[in-house]
C-alpha cells in the first residue's frame, strides 16, 4: 500500500503552495536571536526575504520594516533619539516604534507637515523562551504565539540549551532533511551522538496525523538485515552488541530511562514529528530536542535548535554541566554538522523518491493543507493576500 502513496513525483508542482514558498510561509511567528541580543540599538533582521530590525525600548521590543521612507535609507543605521522611537540616521525622520507613525522630522521644525502623513510597517514581536519570535503575516491579527509553539514548552518549565546559526541552503532541504526518516538510518551512523543515543532503524513507518503535527511511527523495526547478495548491514554502532530494551511511547530511541512525567503526559504517538511552519521535535524519555527552521530568504535559513529538559531547581545544574561539557559539540555541533552539509549541497527537483520519503511527502501534503485552510481564513477577512502561485 505504501507504493501506492508514493508515486515517484518528480518536482514540487503537487504542492503548489510549498513550491511557492522559498522564502517561506507567511501567516507565523519565527525565531530571530536571542532576547539578550536586543538593546537600545537597532538589530538588523532578514526574515522571508524581508528587511527589518528589532530594537528594545523600555524593556519591551519591537519590530519595524528596515527602509526609511524618505531616501530609503536602511533605519537600522539610525538611533534613539525620543524614548519610544527612532530616528533615521539621514535626515532625522522619526518613527514611532509602537504605530510606525512619523512622529516628527527633526531637520524639518517641530511643526513639518509631513508629520501624521507617513506611516512605517511595523512587526509584531514577542519574547519565549530566551529568543525574540517575529511575526509575518498578510495584516491580519496574527495568532497568539503559544498556540503555534509546541505544547509542552507553554507552561511547563525546563531548562534550554540553545543554537542559533546561520545556514546556507534553503529552509525546505532543512526541515526535509530534519524529518527525513532514510539519512537518520544512514548519514548520521557516523555521528558521535549516537554513542550516547543509538538510533534503531526501521521500516514499515507509517506517517500519523495528530492536532497539528505529524508523527513517524515506526511499525517494524530491525536492527541487522541481510540484502540478498549484498552481506549484512546493522544500524547499529561498533560499540553496541545488542539492541536497547524498548521503551513506551517514544519508540525505541533509548534504553531503560525513565520517561519525564512532561513528557509521557503528552502521549507522542511517534518519537519524531513536525509542524508548521517547520519545527520538528523529537522526543527522548528524558529531554526533547526541537529543530526551527527560519527562512531568512530563498538561499538561507537559520538553524535554531532548541534542546529542553523539564526539571527544575538544582536539578537544572547537571542539565548545564552535561550540555555545555558534552551534548552541546556532540549533538549540536557534530550530528547537526551533517545536516548543515547535506542541506547545502541537496539540489531542487526533479527528484525520484523511495519507500522511507513517505516522511518527505506527508510533511509537504501537511504544510500545503495548512497553507490552503490560512489562505481561505484570509479571504473570509476580505485580506487580500498575494497569489502564492504567481
Ligand atoms: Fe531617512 Fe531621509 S532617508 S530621513
Amino acid at each position: 500500500h505504501r507504493e501506492g502513496r508514493l508515486p515517484g513525483r518528480q518536482d514540487w508542482s503537487s504542492w503548489p503552495h510549498y513550491q511557492a514558498a522559498d522564502a517561506g510561509f507567511r501567516g507565523y511567528w519565527y525565531p530571530v536571536c536571542f532576547s539578550n541580543q536586543v538593546g537600545e540599538k537597532p538589530r538588523k533582521v532578514r526574515l522571508l526575504g524581508e528587511e527589518l530590525f528589532v530594537i528594545r525600548d523600555r524593556g519591551r521590543i519591537f519590530g519595524m520594516k528596515d527602509r526609511c521612507p524618505h531616501r530609503g535609507v536602511p533605519l537600522s543605521y539610525g538611533n534613539k533619539q525620543f524614548p519610544g522611537t527612532v530616528s533615521c540616521v539621514y535626515h532625522g525622520w522619526t518613527f514611532d516604534l509602537e504605530t510606525g507613525d512619523l512622529a516628527a522630522a527633526i531637520t524639518d521644525g517641530p511643526e513639518s507637515p509631513i508629520c501624521g502623513k507617513v506611516t512605517q510597517p511595523t512587526y509584531d514581536v514577542e519574547e519565549r523562551l530566551g529568543m525574540v519570535w517575529v511575526y509575518v503575516g498578510d495584516g491580519e491579527e496574527p495568532d497568539p504565539i503559544d498556540e503555534q509553539l509546541p505544547e509542552e514548552l507553554v507552561g511547563n518549565a525546563a531548562v534550554l540549551g540553545q543554537r542559533i546559526q546561520p545556514r546556507e541552503g534553503n529552509w525546505r532541504f532543512a526541515c526535509e532533511n530534519g524529518y527525513d526518516e532514510g539519512h537518520a538510518k544512514y548519514l548520521h551512523r557516523t555521528a558521535l551522538w549516537r554513542l550516547f543515543k543509538p538510533m534503531p532503524v526501521w521500516n514499515k513507518t507509517k506517517i500519523v496525523k495528530r492536532g497539528r503535527w505529524i508523527y513517524r511511527v515506526q511499525e517494524q523495526q530491525f536492527w541487522e538485515a541481510d540484502f540478498p547478495g549484498l552481506g549484512r548491514w546493522s544500524g547499529l554502532g561498533w560499540w553496541k552488541a545488542r539492541p536497547p530494551k524498548e521503551t513506551k511511547n517514544i519508540g525505541n530511541t533509548s534504553s531503560h530511562r525513565e520517561v519525564n512525567p512532561v513528557i509521557a503526559a503528552q502521549e507522542f504517538p511517534g518519537f519524531a514529528s513536525v509542524s508548521m511552519p517547520g519545527v520538528l521535535r523529537i522526543a527522548y524519555p528524558t529531554f526533547i530536542h526541537y529543530e526551527f527552521y527560519v527562512p531568512v530568504d530563498a538561499d538561507q535559513h537559520l538553524y535554531v535548535g532548541v534542546l529542553a529538559d523539564f526539571r527544575q531547581g538544582a536539578r537544572t545544574l547537571p542539565f548545564y554541566a552535561k550540555y555545555l561539557g558534552a551534548v552541546r559539540w556532540l549533538f549540536h555541533g557534530q550530528f547537526s554538522g551533517q545536516d548543515k552539509w547535506m542541506v547545502e549541497v541537496t539540489d531542487a527537483p526533479p527528484e525520484k523518491l523511495y519507500r522511507p520519503d513517505d516522511s518527505l511527502l506527508q510533511w509537504r501534503k501537511l504544510a500545503e493543507d495548512t497553507t490552503e485552510d490560512r489562505l481561505d481564513r484570509l479571504r473570509e477577512q476580505g485580506l487580500d493576500p498575494a497569489d502564492p502561485t504567481a
